[in-house]
Formats: structure tokens, sequence, C-alpha cells
């Protein structure tokens, strides 16, 4: 049978990438990675063989002492385009030399002024979802596994970090080469790489943390916990298969909260706030090595089978180590998130509401948390179903049995009513997976810390402001949802009454700020704007910055600033974030 991922122009159905060895040189002058890699296939192959790439320069093609030619097919923005290698003559290996774009997608190369140190330059990668073909061709799809070795050459006083097993180094003249192995066969999207001035801090047997020396003392403070993290999370998905479980602190530019990259979770320096109050963004994405990593989705159509998983699992074990009042707090808080996104920007008919994705539709209006939300709701649906100990056991099953594999929304059901029939009895699955919005047997979970919140909100409400005294408690989440219940706009004098209220200053959460100033800008407050443009430049994780820019662009008296804002940062910026904010001015029509 032929398999198509729409997301990939590669040839999926002669032979498969098997492994790659990469020799790459990051020449931080010129901001690109000059690379010479060696192709393994798991079936020989004659005749032409096409790759995914994105804005790659390729130099040299050969096989076995021969020669090969190769075409570029037409540049699409997203998709990239198809190198076609030709005159393979029942070959089973081939080498390549190219060079990365500066501009390649997957990659940042940050000024030193965007670091914690401010000395240094930064590299690191960002692959997925389709953004590994900015780095090297491949069969850029999540149903295809490899395992890889890489020697990295990096300037000397800088230090290499990859997803994948450190096998230490040698100086090189002027450089030091890294030397890594990933011996689990992984998607093309989980390749991940890191190169800055880095120090590493053992925070248990199987876990550390790679930050820079200004950062890595409060890191290493806020995720100390990782170890027991770990002992949690096997105890619901089974054994960690991948070694060690180390984190990377990235630059405020990082896109996202956290990036599951094997063995070296990838994370925002903004979840190190000094409470250890946003580690379920590690739990998170530890629980990806299982769901996700393990079991990855066969297409990006079945994302919701990497991130909801993922989120049931995360709130599974933020219930044990730090209680079910908590897991409640955000849980409710991302579904009024969702909800809102589906009735009040989407429609509740918008295809980006259904977990089956059929549609392309792009996610920067609201719906990226939807798959994670909604894709949880419908497994705690199906746990209450068969209660939590049936539940539990077929988890187990679950991970062992499709390990290393990778799993369509159909394979996935057939294999789930194979073992819990009765789960398709009680949930009408069909439409929890194909249909659009929520099921309307569905209801809004409790949650006592969120209730707690809507008590001081309807206060507000009714004319009487909160004390200080009366939040100083609370929990930064319980901030979100406080500031997420406001009206639109109030008034300014308001705006400065509730920071000083919420503590905002000392809480230093770049989140609630997210939150916080677009309720400014929606009022008119026109002397936030200073520290709009900062935040904006300096924070990337796009769940914070593409709602702030969505105000911006919205505000009577922002809308004429956004474009000139925009070009300002945009190269303070990853690619992939540039590109959201570009879409989303034009959306505007700015
Ligand atoms: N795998 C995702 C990040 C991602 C998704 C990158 C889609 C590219 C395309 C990661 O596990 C994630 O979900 N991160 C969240 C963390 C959160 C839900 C705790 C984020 O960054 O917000
Ligand atoms: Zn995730």
């Amino acid at each position: 049978m032929t398999f198509h991922d729409p997301t990939s122009r590669a040839d999926l159905n002669q032979g498969k990438i098997k492994h790659i060895d990469f020799r790459i040189r990051a020449n931080f002058e010129a901001r690109i990675l000059e690379v010479e890699a060696d192709y393994q296939l798991d079936a020989p192959i004659s005749g032409s063989f096409s790759l995914d790439t994105f804005k790659l320069d390729v130099q040299k093609a050969r096989v076995n002492g021969r020669a090969l030619t190769w075409e570029m097919g037409a540049h699409d923005e997203s998709l990239g385009s198809r190198l076609t290698l030709n005159g393979l003559q029942n070959d089973s290996t081939f080498s390549l030399a190219f060079r990365t774009a500066p501009d390649a997608t997957a990659l940042q190369w940050t000024d030193p002024a965007q670091t914690a140190g401010g000395r240094h330059p930064f590299l690191f990668s960002q692959c997925q979802s389709i953004h590994a073909r900015s780095v090297f061709p491949c069969q850029d799809t999540p149903s295809v596994r490899f395992t890889y070795t890489a020697e990295v050459e990096a300037p000397r006083g800088l230090t290499a970090v990859m997803a994948a097993e450190q096998l230490g180094g040698q100086g090189r003249g002027a450089a030091f080469v890294f030397k890594f192995k990933m011996p689990q066969p992984i998607p093309s999207y989980l390749f991940a790489i890191g190169i800055g001035n880095l120090e590493f801090r053992a925070l248990g047997a199987r876990t550390g943390i790679y930050a820079e020396p200004e950062t890595i003392e409060a890191a290493a403070w806020e995720f100390a916990e990782n170890e027991k993290r770990m002992i949690e999370a096997e105890k619901l998905l089974g054994p960690y298969l991948w070694g060690r479980y180390d984190l990377l602190v990235l630059p405020p530019s990082f896109p996202f909260g956290g990036m599951e990259n094997p063995r070296l979770t990838f994370v925002t320096p903004t979840a190190i706030v000094g409470t250890r109050g946003q580690t379920n963004l590690i739990t998170h994405e530890l629980a990806h090595a299982w769901t996700g990593n393990l079991i990855t989705n066969a297409t990006w159509s079945d994302f919701w089978l990497n991130e909801g998983w993922t989120t049931y699992a995360e709130m599974r074990i933020t219930e044990v180590l730090e209680g079910a009042d908590f897991r409640d707090l955000v849980y409710v808080y991302h579904l009024n998130e969702i909800l809102d996104a589906m009735k009040n920007r989407l429609g509740m008919d918008a295809p980006q509401t259904r977990l089956k994705r059929t549609d392309d539709g792009d996610d920067d209006s609201g719906s990226f948390s939807i798959p994670y939300y909604k894709g949880a709701s419908f497994l705690i649906e199906c746990e209450k179903a068969v209660g939590r100990e049936r539940f539990d056991a077929f988890i187990h099953r679950y991970t062992e049995k499709y390990q290393f594999q990778s799993l369509t929304t159909e394979a996935f059901l057939d294999f789930f009513k194979a073992e819990l029939p009765e789960v398709f009895e009680k949930v009408d699955v069909q439409d929890w997976v194909y249909g659009p919005g929520m099921p309307s047997s569905w209801k809004m979970p409790e949650s006592k810390l969120f209730n707690d919140v809507q008590v001081v909100l309807n206060e507000y409400k009714q004319g009487k402001r909160p004390d200080k005294a009366r939040v100083k408690d609370w929990l930064s989440d319980q901030v979100l949802c406080f500031l997420q219940g406001l009206p639109e706009t109030i008034s300014i004098e308001e705006c400065n009454y509730f920071e000083d209220a919420l503590d905002l200053a000392r809480r230093n959460d770049a989140h609630c700020y997210s939150l916080f100033y677009r309720i400014c800008i929606a009022s008119g407050d026109e002397a936030i704007w200073p520290r709009v443009e900062a935040y904006a430049g300096r924070i990337g994780r796009m769940l914070y910055i593409l709602p702030l820019f969505r105000a911006v662009a919205a505000a009577e008296w922002t809308r004429g600033r956004a474009r000139g804002l925009m070009e300002r940062i945009h190269d303070q910026h990853h690619p992939v974030t540039a590109g959201a904010m570009d879409r989303m001015l034009a959306a505007a029509g700015l």
C-alpha cells in the first residue's frame, strides 16, 4: 500500500532512511551549517529518489565512488523543494554535502545581546513540525524513523549539545568537535541541536541541565525535581527507554514553552519563575518521551495523538506531584482558552476544532491548544468509562506494543476498540475524534482554585476591587484566570491598580504579563507602550507573543504602530515566530 503524507514531498514508497552519519560545522559568521552526511536506506533503490529540503544549497552527491546528479524542484514557501537524486543503481547508501540557508526555518542564530550572558552568540534548532528539511535533506515526515551519529564543530569556548547521547569531543585548531550518537530511531522532527556558552549541572542519576552560567543556578533549583518526575512518569507510562533526561535552557526568543527533543528537552527561560510553579511544562515534555517520541503521530493530521495523550499524561503526573487542585486549575484555565477560541474566533464548526485534522488551516489564530485540551478531555472521558485501573493497564499495553512506531488516528482507534470495547459503548468516540467543537454531552469540570478566583471577579464586577492581601497567596495560574475573566477593557486607572494588587512585578511571570498587556492595550493605556515594545522584542514564546501581537493589531491606537514594531523586532525572533507575526499582520490588513 502506498503511504502519503501531505506535508512531505519525499519519495516514501521505495526505501526509507534508516541511519545518517553527520559531520556538521557551525559557521557563526555566515550563520550557516556546513554539512556532510552519509545516508543508509532500508532497501536498495534504482533510478531516482526524492527528499524534502528547504533552501538547502546542495554541493555534492555521491554513491559508492560515483557522482550522482540531482535536481531541485520548485520552491514552496511552506513545503520547500523536492530534491531528486538521479542515477542510483541498486544502492542503499549515498552521501551529500550541503549548506543551510542563513534563514533556515529550523534555526535561530541569536546575537549575544539576546542571551543571558550577553557575550556569546547562541544557535538552536526547532524542527517540529516540518523544519528538519531546512537543516538536512530527509523524508520529513513523522512516519519515517532513523538513527544517527554526528560530529559537530563549534568555535572554541562554545558547547554543542544535541538530542542524543553525548560522546565527548576533542580540539581541532581554533574549534572544538563534539560527538553524538542517537541509537534509538527518531522521526526527523526530533532532530535537535544547540550551541552556546553552556554549563552542565547534574540534578539526579539520569537527569541534568545545560544552561548559560548566568542562569544555571536558578534553573537547577527550578527543575531540581526532575528525577522524581521521571519516577512518576514511569509508573504511568512504562520504562523510560531513552537513557538520560536532560534539559537545555534556551534564550527567551525560543518559540515554545518546551520541546520534547529526545534525551534533551528544550525549555524556555520564562519557565524559571523562582517558585517551581511552571514545572508542569517539564512534566509535559517528559511525558512526550512515551506519547510522541516512542509512539509518534504518523502524520501531522494525527497531531492530537501526540499532544492529547501527552496532556492527559501530564495531568495524571501533575495530580500525583502537585495535587488535584493545581491540576484542575491549569486544566480549566486552558479549557476556557480553547472554548473562547472556538466560540469567538474560529467558530464551533471550524476545521481546527476537530481532533483528526483534514485541513491545513494555520494555527496562529488561537487554535494551537485545541488538540491538547480537547484531546485530554476525550481521554479523561474514556478513562471514566472503564475506570482508572483498566485504563492504566491499557496505557502500559499501548506504550509497549507501539514503541518506536508511528501511528495514525485510525490505527490507534482500532487498537483502542480491540483492547477496551466498552469505551466505544459509553463514549461517542466518533464525535470526539472526527466532530467539530466539543461534544454536547461534555461538561466543564470544576476547579476549586478557579472558583475562588471567580468569587473575587464577581465582587469586582459588583464594584468591589480586591485588595492586595486578598490575592497575595494566589498561584500565578490563579492570576491568569483572574486576568482571563476581566472584561476586555477596563479603565487606565484600573490597569495600574491591578498590576500592583496582583503583584505582577514580583511574580515576574511572562505569561501573566502577556495577558495583562493585552488588557492594557485594549483599554488604551498608552503609557504601557514602551514596555510592550521591550517585551515583544525579547519574548519569543508564541503562546504569549502572538496573542499580544493580535491585540496590538486590533486596538485603534496601536494598529498604526504594529508594522513598525514588527520591523524593529523581526530579526530578534525565530524565523517561525517572525513568519507567524507576518501572517497575522497580513490577515489584519496591516
Ligand atoms: N511539541 C510541542 C511543541 C510544538 C508543537 C512545536 C507543535 C512545534 C509544533 C511541545 O510539547 C508543547 O506542547 N509545548 C507547549 C508546552 C505546554 C503545553 C506545557 C508549549 O510550548 O506551549
Ligand atoms: Zn506537547
